[in-house]
């Protein structure tokens, strides 16, 4: 009888793995040091058996002359971690009703952009939280016209975002009320968001630490970069919060996960202590 055999052989060499992250790097800002080395290997696996390359090297050869860059999209999907839920570090959210938004419409007209950028945006549980909080916990909604834009270099987890059908556990921190009002039941037990709070949010697939992908976004006023910055090392950080700092207004901020720390990339931003959490600024005076 053939078995299938069990091997933890690693499917790359030394020499390869380290070309391919450098590869890898390049191509997206994340950094695999040595101890994502099972973890690369396995993603590679998967993707050598999707293509019917021979071995890495054949697959490798392929992805680099390939023209239309197919592949390559669907290797950053297999890499990339896209753990995230609805009301994920909701402490941000309550500062950004309770105090940020005050603050960015202190400097606007009634009927003025409010624009809001969440990246990365995963499977669309950060954006829609946004939406959610404005439409429940910000009187001041109808006084303005908001604008939530949200991107992420994985192209299958935006057409996620966009399909809106979330698992019980995705959901398991929503307000029963909110869940009721935004979500209607699918036959399988996950949860279908309401049309409206879809086409609330504008996504786009982005690369953070490309320039080209970044220079269209300009003039916001708050930006959610959470649980991205842990994948890049420092010289990816630095372009990413220089990113940032273009694409906002003088005096708009930015939220960052719970464990990433901006004060060792970069001195462009002010650290602002609020009641519910810290966030980093761009300086008012900063009118480039
Ligand atoms: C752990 S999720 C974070 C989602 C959400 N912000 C949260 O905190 O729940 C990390 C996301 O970063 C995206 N990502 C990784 N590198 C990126 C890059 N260079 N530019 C844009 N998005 C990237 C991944 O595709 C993944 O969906």
């Amino acid at each position: 009888m053939k078995t299938e055999a069990v091997t933890a052989a690693p499917i790359i060499t030394e020499a390869d793995f380290k070309k391919f992250t450098e590869y890898f790097y390049r191509k997206t800002g994340i950094h695999f040091d040595d101890s994502k080395r099972y973890f690369v290997d396995k993603r590679l696996a998967d993707r050598i058996g999707a293509t019917g390359a021979a071995d890495f090297r054949a697959y490798f050869v392929g992805l680099r002359f390939e023209t239309d860059g197919r592949e390559l999209q669907n290797l950053i999907n297999s890499m990339t971690v896209n753990e995230t839920y609805f009301f994920r570090e909701c402490y941000q959210f309550d500062c950004l009703v309770n105090h940020l938004l005050d603050e960015v419409v202190a400097g606007k007209r009634k009927g003025d952009r409010v624009r809001i950028w969440s990246i990365p945006s995963s499977t669309g549980e950060e954006p829609y939280s946004i939406a959610i909080y404005l439409l429940e916990r910000w009187a001041r909604i109808d006084d303005f016209e908001i604008e939530i834009l949200s991107s992420d270099i994985d192209s299958k987890v935006l057409q996620a975002a966009q399909d809106g059908i979330y698992s019980t556990r995705s959901v398991a921190q929503l307000p029963k009320s909110y869940l009721n009002k935004y979500f209607t039941p699918c036959a399988n037990g996950d949860w279908r968001i309401s049309r409206d709070l879809v086409e609330s949010v504008e996504f786009s697939r982005i690369n953070l630490t490309e320039a080209g992908d970044t220079r269209r976004f300009r003039n916001i006023d708050v930006v959610f970069c959470r649980n991205l910055l842990i994948y890049f090392d420092d010289l990816s950080r630095r372009v990413a919060a220089e990113a940032m700092y273009d694409a906002l207004n003088p005096g708009g901020f930015i939220c960052l996960g719970h464990s990433e720390s901006m004060s060792r990339i970069s001195s462009l931003f002010r650290v602002r202590r609020f009641p519910d959490a810290l966030v980093h600024q761009k300086p008012l005076e900063d009118r480039t």
